[in-house]
C-alpha cells in the first residue's frame, strides 16, 4: 500500500497503515482546525469548487455519508451520493465492483470515489481500478481509516498529550472496524499506550491485530471483565455488537445473547476517572444508556462534529496541491 509521506495529493486513502509520521496526521488536524473555524464563522470557502465527488455506499451509514455530503458541499465542490446500491444498482444483477467503480467514474467525471463496502478489501481493488483516488469510507470488518482521524482528533481536543494513554475498548473487537482502525492509528501519534480490549470470548480482537499492536509496543489487556481496567482508563470506547456480520453466518440467536454484554450507565461512571472520556464511533444500540448522556465525560455527540472538519481536510489535501 502507497505510503502518504507527508504527500496526500491524488494519492488514495484506504488504510490507516499508510501512515508513517505524526506529523501527517497533524497536517490533518490543523487544516481540520481551519475548517472548523471557517465553518463556526460561517466563512464562504470554495476551495473545491470546480470539482465533482462521489460517494459510492453498499452498506448503511448515517454519518460517515451525511459528513462526507457535507464536507463536500461546504468546500463548494459537487458531490454526487449513490446510496443503496446493495438494493437498486446493477450490484444486484451481479455487476462486479471492478465495472461498478469504473462506469461511475466515467458517468459521473468525478474528481474523487469515496466507497463504503462490506469486503475487506474493496477500497484496494477500488483503486487498482480506478483513475481518480479512492477513500474508504469502511471496508467489512478491516479497516474505517476516515473514522479513526476523526476519532484521534477528539482525542487531541480533550488531552494536551497522548503519551502514556490508557484506552479501553469495548464491545464487537471481532468485526468493528473502527476499533482496529484507531488502535492502530493511535501507534503513529503516541508513545507507551496502553490498550484495554473489551469482549465476550467470541468477539475477541484477532489476532492479527493484536500481533501488530504488540509489535508496536503497545501494553495489551484482553479481558472479559470492564470493571477490572475502568479506574485507570483515560478513553472508553464503547462499540455496538455488529448485528449484521452474525445476520450473514445465520447466527442471529447468538447475536441476541451477545448484544447486552456491555451496558454503559451511571453505576459504570461511579466506578470511572473523573476526567475520563467516554466516546463511540455510533450508532448505539444500547450499549450506551441514555441516562449518561449528559454527564461531561460524555463526547460521542461532538465526536461526530469532528466528521466533518477533518474530511474536509482530508478532501482537501487530496485534491489540492496547495
Ligand atoms: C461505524 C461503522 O460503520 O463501522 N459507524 C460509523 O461509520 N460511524 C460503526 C458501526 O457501524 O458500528
Amino acid at each position: 500500500m502507497q505510503k502518504l509521506n507527508n504527500n496526500f495529493y491524488h494519492k488514495d486513502f484506504i488504510s490507516v497503515e499508510q501512515f508513517s509520521h505524526k506529523r501527517e496526521l497533524d497536517k490533518i488536524f490543523t487544516l481540520a482546525d481551519q475548517m472548523k473555524e471557517k465553518i463556526e464563522k460561517r466563512r464562504i470557502i470554495k476551495d473545491l469548487k470546480t470539482f465533482c465527488l462521489v460517494e459510492l455506499f453498499y452498506q448503511p451509514s448515517t454519518r460517515t455519508y451525511t459528513s462526507f455530503l457535507a464536507a463536500g458541499l461546504h468546500l463548494g465542490a459537487k458531490v454526487i451520493p449513490i446510496h443503496g446500491m446493495q438494493a437498486y444498482s446493477s450490484a444486484v444483477k451481479g455487476e462486479s465492483l471492478p465495472d461498478t467503480v469504473r462506469t461511475v467514474e466515467q458517468t459521473t467525471a468525478a474528481d474523487l470515489l469515496i466507497l463504503r463496502h462490506p469486503a475487506d478489501d474493496a477500497s484496494e481493488i477500488a483503486a487498482k481500478y480506478a483513475s481518480i483516488p479512492i477513500i474508504n469510507a469502511g471496508s467489512g470488518t478491516k479497516e474505517h481509516p476516515t473514522q479513526a482521524v476523526l476519532d484521534l482528533y477528539t482525542l487531541i481536543q480533550h488531552f494536551s498529550n497522548l503519551q502514556g494513554l490508557n484506552i479501553t475498548f469495548v464491545g464487537d473487537m471481532k468485526y468493528g472496524r473502527t476499533v482496529k482502525s484507531l488502535a492502530k492509528l493511535l501507534t503513529y501519534y503516541a508513545k507507551n499506550l496502553t490498550m484495554n480490549f473489551v469482549a465476550p470470548k467470541v468477539l475477541k480482537l484477532p489476532n492479527l491485530e493484536s500481533q501488530w499492536l504488540k509489535n508496536k509496543q503497545v501494553k495489551i489487556h484482553q479481558t472479559e471483565n470492564l470493571e477490572e481496567c475502568l479506574s485507570s482508563t483515560d478513553v472508553l470506547y464503547v462499540t455496538r455488537v455488529q448485528k449484521e456480520w452474525f445476520e450473514q453466518k445465520g447466527k442471529l440467536r447468538l447475536y441476541q445473547q451477545l448484544k447486552n454484554s456491555f451496558i454503559i450507565n451511571q453505576r459504570i461512571l461511579q466506578k470511572s476517572k473523573k476526567k475520563m472520556i467516554i466516546m463511540h464511533p455510533l450508532p448505539r444500540v444500547g450499549e450506551i444508556a441514555e441516562e449518561i448522556d449528559n454527564d461531561p465525560r460524555a463526547v460521542y455527540f461532538s465526536q461526530m462534529r469532528n466528521g466533518l472538519y477533518t474530511r474536509m481536510a482530508l478532501l482537501r489535501l487530496i485534491l489540492l496541491d496547495r
